[in-house]
């Protein structure tokens, strides 16, 4: 299902270009669909930067918002600060009325000094220091999650009254960044710890969960409700009434071939959960990272070597960028992320190329199971342009791996 509501929006886009191209090669359609807007050419013409820009544009950060937050209604947005804290996104995401789902005590205190006040803020991260709770607790935050015994207690002790939200393990299948593992209870426990939160004091209020980044399959929506429901009920059964379902991310961005239709895909997402909840809607809210930022930011990289393939082993040339996985494209890892690029002033035919990032590490490899298709002719100094980039690239570049300087972020 998901995949048709996707690949609905991939057919009617195919090129002249497109359907002339290999159809064992998924990854040319996108090449010849996507373009990098005048306004981000001239911006970087005019600033003329010698290292990788990630250059953001506000205007469609609004949009995707609107999109969102229609698509999901009447869900409230909590963006997730960690996909791309730039405070320019975050104060424009403020002022659409939106409010912000923290990770730490760095973040909270970013949306603070925007002036976004804590009651605009949710601190969603199940892994949190005492303090950085005490601090929240503060500061006047009284949302937060928590997927443990041992987290319950510390945020009882350092945040008492909280409002708490229990975080379910979830299955993730269909997600391109799954995140399921690392956190969430499993379901049978989410009353006990409910219970044992409001014994310490807490108010527990309902149930989150994360279906994974980059989820394009709606029935992992499905399994997810169908969980979070029977929590609904299995509380009430024991005097807990649970008022608030929140859906978390993993709405996705265009990665690979893939171009999500946002408002088709929150309607799928919307009508199993109302399977779930036929009688009564709890309060929802969700908090998109990748949907809400991805598409607004496109990296301008430069090729800095061509190395033929007679010179490494293997069958494909590698071709290096000044940019890798460790200054701003981590998500590459184990290539889950599959940027769209586009590679300017060259059209001639597409070669298989393994593509790697500048530093000497050899897990600072970006595509290499699967080569990635560039122009033949292709050679050092050409400018590449990395789409939808805007989540998860400058958050997440380190600050001088081999000397080579983090993402530098615009917002235009
Ligand atoms: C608690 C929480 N909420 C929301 C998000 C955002 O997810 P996405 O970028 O898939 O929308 C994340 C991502 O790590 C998260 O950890």
């Amino acid at each position: 299902m998901a995949y048709d509501l996707i690949n609905e929006v991939v057919t009617t886009k195919k090129t002249t270009q497109d359907n002339r191209s290999d159809s064992t090669s998924p990854t040319l359609q996108f090449v010849n669909e996507l373009h990098v807007a005048d306004e981000v050419r001239a911006f970087v013409d005019t600033v003329s930067p010698d290292h990788p820009a990630l250059i953001v544009q506000q205007s469609k950060v609004d949009d995707a918002y609107d999109l969102l937050t229609g698509a999901l209604s009447p869900a409230v947005c909590f963006y997730a600060v960690k996909a791309n804290p730039a405070p320019a996104v975050l104060r424009t995401l403020a002022a659409k009325g939106s409010c912000f789902d923290v990770a730490s005590r760095g973040e909270i205190d970013l949306c603070l000094s925007l002036g976004i006040t804590a009651d605009r803020l949710s601190y969603g991260a199940p892994v949190k220091r005492p303090s950085s709770i005490a601090y929240a607790h503060d500061m006047g935050i009284t949302l937060f999650t928590s997927d443990c015994e041992a987290d319950i207690r510390a945020l009882a002790t350092n945040a008492p009254g909280a409002r708490i939200m229990i975080r379910i393990a979830v299955e993730s299948v269909g997600a391109e960044w799954p995140l399921s593992r690392k956190f969430g209870c499993p379901t049978e426990r989410a009353v006990m710890l409910a219970q044992l939160a409001k014994e310490l004091g807490l108010i527990p209020v309902g149930i989150s969960f994360h279906v994974g980044s980059q989820q394009t399959n709606l029935d992992a929506w499905d399994k997810a409700f169908a969980r979070a429901r029977a929590l609904f009920d299995d509380a009430a059964a024991s005097g807990i009434h649970f008022t608030l379902l929140n859906l978390g991310g993993g709405m996705p961005a265009h990665s690979s071939s893939l171009a999500p239709n946002i408002a088709a895909y929150g309607q799928g997402v919307m009508a199993r959960l109302s399977a779930h909840f036929p009688d009564r809607m709890p309060n929802l809210m969700f908090e998109p990272g990748r949907a809400m930022v991805a598409e607004a930011g496109v990296i301008a990289a430069t090729v800095i070597l061509v190395a033929e393939a007679e010179d490494r082993e293997g069958d494909h040339r590698w071709v290096y960028l000044d940019i890798g996985r460790y200054s701003g494209l981590a998500e590459t890892l184990e290539e889950s992320i599959r940027y769209p690029m586009i590679v300017d002033g060259r059209d001639g035919d597409l070669q298989p190329s393994v593509m790697a990032g500048p530093s000497c590490d050899s897990t600072d490899t970006l595509y290499e199971k699967t080569p990635y298709p560039l122009p033949a002719d292709i050679q050092a100094g050409d400018r590449v342009w990395i789409l939808a980039a805007g989540a998860y690239t400058a958050s997440y570049s380190s600050v001088n791996f081999n000397g080579y300087e983090p993402l530098e972020t615009f917002v235009i």
